[in-house]
């Protein structure tokens, strides 16, 4: 490796915190001293930017972090940043701090605004963390493995006393307007039904009349239980507990595992892939590179255009979907 293109490089966590997120941020640190670099944490995401909640990092600022949730850069969200003016403002902040790199861990959002300072002359890497895993680009996101598995735990003890009462459960998991947690959840814990906001057209009415034909067939086969793992992004799962209960005479019960899923000790996979992440996003700027996003595709780490990146549609995989309901059925 030649001569590093920056000098001194930031980091920050932005958007919805994911488990591993300090996973990444550890690699940045210390693979960017490594390379012979000055690293500056950002605190607050582009809130701290703006603040100028700027500190240096040194390897012990990291340590005992990997197996913790949460991220230790604390993130927000940042409206001014939306701004011409906010976006030019970081990018003079950061030239204020000799920052001439910088990785951004977040969603899309955050990656619109990795863009703008990306534009304004700070070399910028983005690296997608979100459990929700809807960033186009790239077949895994940072938390989506443990959000996942920590969704996929809550609902087979929710299975556990929903079977003992013969009820109907409806869990109801996060992604507002991605339905991969319901998907892999559902197909992980044999849910008789999975909701996702991609392949719902707002017929509530429908997507209840359908259910309840299911749960009663599957009562008249034997079945005591029916599990039912619904995405935020459709919602309604307390109202939609109450028309099934009254329409088929079976208790049914919802529940919304929240903020949970986002929180705990993040998978070996998660920790693993984020490191790796955090390490490649600094060997980019060390390359000069700018405007990238770290993906992981067809089983490789690589980058692309953050633009190119976030242009491409992602899909629910049909075929998983279809598995998943025959799975259930
Ligand atoms: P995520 O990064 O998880 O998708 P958000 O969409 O909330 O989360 O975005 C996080 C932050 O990224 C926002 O609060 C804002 O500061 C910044 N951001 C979002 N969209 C843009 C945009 N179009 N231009 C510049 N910055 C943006
Ligand atoms: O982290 C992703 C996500 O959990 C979405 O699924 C959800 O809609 C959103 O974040 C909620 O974030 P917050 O509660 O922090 O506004």
């Amino acid at each position: 490796m030649g001569t590093p293109k920056v000098k001194t490089i930031g980091v920050l966590t932005s958007g919805g915190d994911a488990p591993a997120m300090n996973a990444a941020t550890r690699a940045v640190v210390r693979i960017g001293l490594e390379r012979g670099l000055r690293v500056k944490g950002i605190k607050k995401g582009y809130n701290g930017l703006l603040n100028e909640e700027i500190v240096d990092l040194s390897p012990r600022d990291t340590a005992d972090s990997i197996s913790h949730g949460g991220t230790i850069l604390f993130t927000a969200r940042c409206d001014e940043f939306k701004t011409p003016e906010g976006q030019k403002q970081g990018a003079e902040i950061c030239k204020k701090h000799g920052i001439d790199g910088l990785v951004v861990i977040g969603g899309d959002g955050s990656f619109q605004g990795a863009k703008r300072l990306s534009e304004n002359g700070i070399n910028t890497i983005a690296v997608p963390g979100t459990i929700d895993l809807d960033i186009p680009c790239t077949e895994y996101t940072i938390g989506f493995d443990t959000a996942v598995n920590t969704a996929m735990e809550a609902i087979d003890k929710i299975r556990d006393t929903s079977t003992s009462h013969e009820r109907c459960s409806i869990v109801e998991v996060m992604g507002r307007n991605a339905g991969y947690i319901a998907l892999w959840c559902g197909m992980a814990t044999g849910a008789e039904d999975i909701l996702i906001p991609e392949s719902y057209d707002g017929n509530m009415p429908k997507v209840e009349q359908q259910i309840i034909e299911h749960l009663l067939r599957n009562r008249a086969l034997g079945k005591t239980h029916h599990m039912i793992v619904n995405a935020e992004g459709v919602g309604h799962s307390y109202s939609m507990a109450k028309r099934i209960e009254s329409a088929t005479g079976i208790e049914t019960r919802a529940t919304i595992l929240g903020h949970m899923q986002r929180g705990g000790s993040p998978t070996a996979k998660d920790r693993v892939y984020a490191s790796i992440m955090g390490a490649y996003a600094v060997d980019l700027l060390c390359e000069g590179k700018t405007n990238r996003i770290v993906r992981y595709k067809n089983g490789e780490f690589s980058d692309v255009d953050i633009m190119e990146g976030l242009a491409v549609e992602k899909k629910i995989d049909d075929y998983q979907l279809q598995i998943a309901h025959l799975l259930g059925k």
